[in-house]
């Protein structure tokens, strides 16, 4: 057997495409290596979505360019939105690079080996044949945890002037939803019990011949599985989340009252300028009619912090509908000029001491909240799903509806299960409780 070994960057289907990855190399007789160090083949999937995230994978290339000197046979490939973004300027910064491959084009790994090993050249597939992709794909086999990601469209047509997704990943795209659904049939066969169904703007899902397959719609159809006992999905884009989705949540017991919606900002003015396409009003409105439908669901958000224009009364806004909504928790991060990105050619920047202590002021609030949310449930009885062993001996690590982790010590059999747990204490990552019910085809 070959070596490989996969590091992912960036967001889930970044996750879920290195998993994919894994899979199809795996009949040319590759398996999962947890280090570089004698790995035959290393694969960076890779994120641009902030500067940082790019500055990772050139350095990590810098110590792949040394393992290779000792051993010269190593593949290196990056795969992900760097190579998509900017797949010459890497060949040119990092000659270590032996192959390059876009987020739509990884299926052709296969063929991009055999040339490499024919003729040794660089190899390049960057271009976007979405609808070919998960034709190509074998089933999907590594994924399988008790909770398991599972892509249903891929790209984004909203073009908010920061971001460089729609130039990385293409246009939208959904997948079938029989597709979808015989994938999940066969997650669940191998033991998943929760499905995240993910995609750039999820929400914007429009599958079947005719486009009559909503999100909502293929929520109730994964659902319907009966081993799969919870269903969530991320990320949303608020001008997507339709009447059919906001009943869904009152409606499908199965889907987790907890929804990643993310707003960016408070303000109208720097919404406008983001090409958002919503006031904060609208985002206001869009969490009430969610919370009329399940009035205990939990939110979460992203935000970006001194984006161009960005003034005092601008971050007081975000500030002040962070107030109003109170999140169950949250991502924040600097504005990062992207190349190629409208946002990147504005000349009134915030100055970077500005940003931090915004960023500072913000990420303080939010994480009170996040107490906040998690001193609430202390006391409460709450249905845990069981993912996976803790650290310690005995220990088993599960989520409540609301994402939370959980800590309890019992049996490992009730991986997969979903149990009744006292919440007792809250550290610093995770609540603590005692099992309160346990099923009884686990003690049988
Ligand atoms: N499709 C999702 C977001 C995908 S990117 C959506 O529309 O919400 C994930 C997050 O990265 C974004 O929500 C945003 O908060 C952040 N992000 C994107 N581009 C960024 C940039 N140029 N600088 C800083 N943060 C950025
Ligand atoms: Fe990026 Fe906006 Fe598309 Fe989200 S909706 S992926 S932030 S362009
Ligand atoms: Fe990053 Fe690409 Fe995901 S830029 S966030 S890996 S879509």
């Amino acid at each position: 057997m070959k070596k490989l070994f996969i590091k992912t960057y960036g967001c889930q289907m970044n996750a879920y495409d290195s998993a994919r990855m894994a899979d199809l190399l795996a009949p040319l007789g590759f398996e999962g290596a947890d280090t570089p160090e004698g790995a035959d083949m290393v694969i960076l999937n890779t994120c641009h979505i902030r500067e940082k995230a790019v500055d990772k994978v050139y350095s990590e290339l810098g110590r792949l360019a040394l393992m290779k000197r000792a051993k010269p046979d190593m593949l290196v490939a990056v795969a992900g939105c760097v190579a998509q973004a900017e797949s010459e300027e890497m060949v040119r910064r990092a000659p270590v690079v032996d192959m390059l491959v876009g987020p739509q084009s990884y299926h052709r790994l296969p063929e991009m080996i055999a040339r490499h090993a024919r003729d040794h050249g660089h190899q390049l597939q960057t271009d976007f044949p979405a609808l070919e992709k998960f034709d190509h794909l074998p089933e999907a086999v590594s994924n399988t945890g008790v909770s398991a990601f599972l892509t249903v469209q891929e790209g984004c047509d909203k073009f908010c002037t920061f971001c460089v997704v729609p130039y990385t990943r293409g246009p939208e795209h959904s997948r079938s939803p029989e597709a979808v659904i015989a994938e999940a049939k066969a997650l669940a066969s191998r033991g998943a019990r929760e499905i995240i169904l993910l995609g750039q703007n999820v929400n914007a899902y429009r599958g079947g011949d005719a486009c009559d397959w909503n999100l909502a719609r293929l929520i109730e159809a994964v659902a319907a599985i009966p081993e799969i006992s919870r269903v969530r999905y991320t990320t949303s884009h608020p001008r997507d989340m339709d009447d059919d989705l906001i009943a869904a949540h009152g409606n499908i017991e199965k889907l987790m009252p907890f929804l990643h919606l993310p707003v960016q900002s408070g303000s109208d003015k720097i919404l406008e300028a983001m090409n958002r396409q919503h006031r904060a009003e609208d985002y206001l409105c869009l969490i009430d009619r969610l919370r009329s439908a399940r009035p205990d669901i939990a939110f979460s958000s992203d935000f970006i912090i001194g984006f161009p224009g960005e003034s005092d009364a601008d971050f007081e806004a975000t500030m002040a509908l962070v107030r109003q909504v109170k999140f169950a928790q949250c991502f924040s991060f600097k504005y990062s000029p992207r190349p190629g990105t409208p946002a990147a050619a504005a000349r009134k920047t915030v100055p970077d001491k500005v940003k931090t202590e915004r960023l500072l002021a913000l990420q303080a609030l939010l994480l009170e909240q996040q107490d906040q949310a998690n001193l609430a449930a202390i006391g409460k009885t709450l249905p845990v799903l069981f993912e996976k062993l803790g650290r310690e001996p005995g220990q088993l690590v599960g989520r409540t509806p609301y994402l939370q982790p959980v800590h309890v010590y019992g049996p490992k059999q009730l991986l997969g299960e979903v149990c009744n747990v006292t919440l007792e204490a809250l550290t610093a990552n995770s609540l603590h409780g005692r099992l309160t019910q346990t099923p009884e085809n686990v003690l049988a």
